[in-house]
């Protein structure tokens, strides 16, 4: 089994490094303060001759474009910047033949890079872009968003969305570095800071009990501007979804974990059409509440679990009931019809992510339609 190597350097300020060990695809994940500025030192001592061709959104572009241009430039490996606009809709084929094209245009070679500079939209388009421009170029993460820096950016799935349901288009295609800047996120809106936690309760939850207790004690610092609590439940968050990418790259067992809530958040993502009305973080957090709901409801896991998980997030501003959401409510068969649209199902049978307790879920992979629809009815009313 690939080890995990995870130590501290002195490549910059109170960096962390966490190795994504994968055999000649492992790479480093780099978190802590002020690494944007130093992105065209570390890519150059890292990686080495490339020139950059930078992928980001307007929002990302107005506050932090200038001083990764600035760091690039100072380099010699700029080779252009494309801004696409802010939002899940840019994630679609039509913004993929643009942003392949104008790659292209920019005159990127085989041994160059991509810059994935921005959320999970952008992590996942330009990944992708990458992963089949001239038949594969390397790229480097710099996830912006809270939730790109603990998820997104790590694990090397990239793809877009379609019609008929989320990432059904997309390659698995590893960066060759991800640097984690925390001091970016002091701009990122408090719903998207909020969205982005919802991802690292899911580690907690996922496997490891004790972080959650710590995330109950110390969720207030880790909403803190770039401090110590910040850093350490990224890093906490990197080396657990390293661990089980290194464990199961390609998702044939374990990784499937980390899709904790995430066959009820997509059907919730779907029936919003992918708008305002749920982030992605939002709906994982409804769907990690319905997982232990149904778990509890199962007799999995013991009685009041799931009240103590819907409490934390509840705390910290995160959604954990279908009325949580604005604009009406769904009806339980078009939520199981969006659910049956999910990359999750396997011969007609439902793949959901349950547990035995906090930090005890498990992949249970033929799970009764019919159960869950009951269990959307009682959600719908409650
Ligand atoms: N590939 C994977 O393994 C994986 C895992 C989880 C989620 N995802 C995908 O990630 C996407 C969600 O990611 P997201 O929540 O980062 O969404 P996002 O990329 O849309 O970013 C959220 C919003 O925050 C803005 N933003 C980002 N960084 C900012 C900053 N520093 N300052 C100001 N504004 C900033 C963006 O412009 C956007 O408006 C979904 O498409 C989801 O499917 C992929």
């Amino acid at each position: 089994m690939p080890t995990l190597v995870h130590s501290m350097t002195a490549v910059s300020r109170a960096e962390k490094t966490v190795s994504v060990s994968l055999g000649a695809r492992s790479y480093d994940v780099l978190i802590g303060p002020g690494l944007l500025a130093e992105t065209g030192r570390l890519i150059a001592t890292r990686i080495g001759k490339a020139k950059c061709g930078i992928v980001t959104d307007d929002n990302v572009a107005k506050h932090h474009l200038a001083t990764l241009e600035a760091s690039l430039k100072a380099e010699g490996r700029y080779a252009g910047s494309i801004v696409l606009p802010a939002g899940e809709a840019t994630k679609c084929f039509a913004r993929l033949t643009e942003l392949s094209e104008g790659l292209l245009e920019m005159g990127l070679e085989r041994g160059d890079l991509v810059v994935a500079f921005g959320g999970g939209v952008i992590g996942d388009l330009a990944g992708f872009a990458a992963g089949i421009l001239r038949r594969g170029v390397r790229f480097v993460q710099i996830p912006t968003s809270l939730l790109a820096q603990v998820d997104s950016s790590v694990g090397g799935k990239t793809g877009i969305n379609t019609p008929q349901g989320k990432n059904l288009i997309g390659v698995f295609h590893q960066p060759s570095l991800v640097i984690a800047d925390t001091d970016v996120l002091a701009t990122l809106p408090p719903r998207e800071m909020r969205a982005g936690y919802a991802e690292i309760a899911k580690y907690g939850l996922l496997g490891d009990a004790a972080f959650f207790s710590w995330l109950e004690a110390n969720w207030k610092g880790v909403f803190g501007s770039s401090g110590p609590d910040l850093t350490k439940a990224i890093e906490t968050s990197v080396k657990a979804k390293a661990d089980i990418v290194a464990r199961d790259e390609l998702e044939t067992g374990d990784r499937a974990l980390l899709n904790l809530g995430h066959t009820f958040g997509h059907a919730l993502e779907a029936w919003t059409g992918y708008s305002d009305r749920l982030l992605h973080g939002e709906g994982v957090a409804i769907g990690m509440a319905q997982a232990f709901r149904f778990s509890e409801a199962e007799r999995l896991c013991p009685a009041g679990t799931s009240e103590r998980v819907a409490s934390h997030l509840t705390a910290v501003g995160l959604p954990t009931q279908l009325r949580d959401i604005p604009g009406g409510k769904a009806d339980a068969d078009t939520l199981l019809r969006l659910m049956g649209q999910d990359k999750k199902v396997r011969e007609g049978k439902l793949t959901f992510i349950l547990t035995r307790d906090i930090g005890q879920a498990f992949v249970a992979r033929d799970v009764d339609p019919t159960k869950i629809r009951a269990f959307l009815e009682q959600e719908i009313a409650r």
